[in-house]
Parts: structure tokens; sequence; C-alpha cells
């Protein structure tokens, strides 16, 4: 596995539970996307979730750094798989900044894609748990999320309950 340095990352791994690192098993590691993750697979893992046709290497920098000029917004959480230096699970929690409630925040969770020969291994569990964990020291008094009605059993097990019901508009 390449090591990637601490400035490729989106946000500081000290973001990330520290128990969490022994609980997904010696194969894994969990840290911050990085800049270089387009070559780890990222596309190819997003294809379990929808489809998820590649942009150019270039867009995929320009959009990461997009992403991380928006400061204490965007954490996307990657799991490497150490022999492959491959990403097999991924994540996003977005902060959401409000007026109500005393200007409170929100954490959205959004795409989160465990690869399919790695499912059922609990990283989707421990996925949320990451995402859950920066959502709460980022301050906010709760944390949502959309998802269709197969996976309500697996979000159950995460802790969440379901409320209310997703309206859409495509363009
Ligand atoms: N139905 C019922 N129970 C489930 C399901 C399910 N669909 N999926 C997981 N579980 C249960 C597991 O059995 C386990 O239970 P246990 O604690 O009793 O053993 C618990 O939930 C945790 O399961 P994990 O092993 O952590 O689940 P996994 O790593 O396979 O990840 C996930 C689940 C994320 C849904 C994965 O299957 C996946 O990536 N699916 C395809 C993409 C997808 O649907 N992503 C979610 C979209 S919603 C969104 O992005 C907000």
């Amino acid at each position: 596995m390449v090591t990637v340095s601490d400035s490729e990352l989106l946000f500081p791994r000290s973001f990330i539970p520290a128990a969490l690192h022994e609980r997904v098993g010696p194969d894994i590691e969990i840290r911050p996307l990085a800049e270089s993750d387009y070559t780890r697979g990222h596309f190819q893992l997003l294809t379990v979730l929808t489809e998820a046709p590649a942009i150019s290497p270039e867009r995929y920098v320009e959009r990461f750094r997009s992403m991380k000029a928006c400061k204490d917004t965007y954490y996307t959480v990657a799991f490497i798989h150490k022999p492959t230096d491959k990403l097999v699970a991924v994540g996003t929690v977005f902060i959401e900044r409000k007026f109500l409630r005393g200007a409170g925040v929100v954490g959205h969770i959004e795409d989160i894609a465990v690869s399919s020969s790695m499912q059922g291994r609990r990283l989707g569990l421990y996925l949320i748990n990451s995402l859950e964990e920066i959502a709460r020291s980022s301050g906010c008094y709760k944390v949502i999320l959309d998802c269709s009605k197969d996976n309500i059993p697996f979000y159950e097990k995460c802790g969440f309950q379901l409320k209310e019901y997703e309206m859409a508009l495509y363009f």
C-alpha cells in the first residue's frame, strides 16, 4: 500500500475515531479521501451505489479541491484494502449550517458504498459510525440520510430511525 501524505487528504486524519482502526481488521486502513484516490478505484466502487461514469483525472482533482476549499463542510471517509491499495468502502457526511435551532448544524450522510466482495464484514456499520462521530464533533444536533426501503434494516442496525418522507425533482 502506498502511504498517502497528510497534505493530500480532504480533512485531518484525527477526525476519524481511533477505536475504529482496530475494529475494521488489519487488512483495512481508514482515512479521509485523498486527491490521488482516483487511481484507487473510487469510481468502480461507486457503481455499487448507482451509475458512476468516471470523470477525467483533472476534473476529479478540481472537484476534490473545490470540496476541500469549503471549510468544515465535506468529510468523505475511505476504507482502503491494504494488500491491493484499492478503496473498498466510501461515504460522506456533509455539514449544513442553518439559521434555525440557534444557528444549528445538521449532518447529511451521502453516497455510502461498500464493495460487493467486502459486504457483510461490518465495514458499512463502521463507516456510518465514523461519519456519525464526525457530525457529532462538528456540533451537529442531528444526522440524516435518504435510502431505499431495502436499506432501512441496515440503517436501523446503525441506530437510525425512520422519519418523514423524501421528495425529489430531477433536472
Ligand atoms: N438488510 C438487512 N440487514 C442488513 C442489510 C440489508 N440490506 N445490509 C446490512 N444489514 C445488516 C447486517 O446483517 C449487519 O447486521 P448484524 O450487526 O446483525 O450482523 C448490519 O446490518 C451491519 O452490516 P454491514 O456488514 O456493516 O453492512 P455492509 O458492510 O454490507 O454495508 C451497505 C451495507 C452500505 C448497504 C452495502 O451493502 C452497500 O454498499 N450496498 C450497495 C450500495 C448502497 O445501497 N448504499 C447505501 C445507499 S443509501 C446512502 O448512501 C445514504
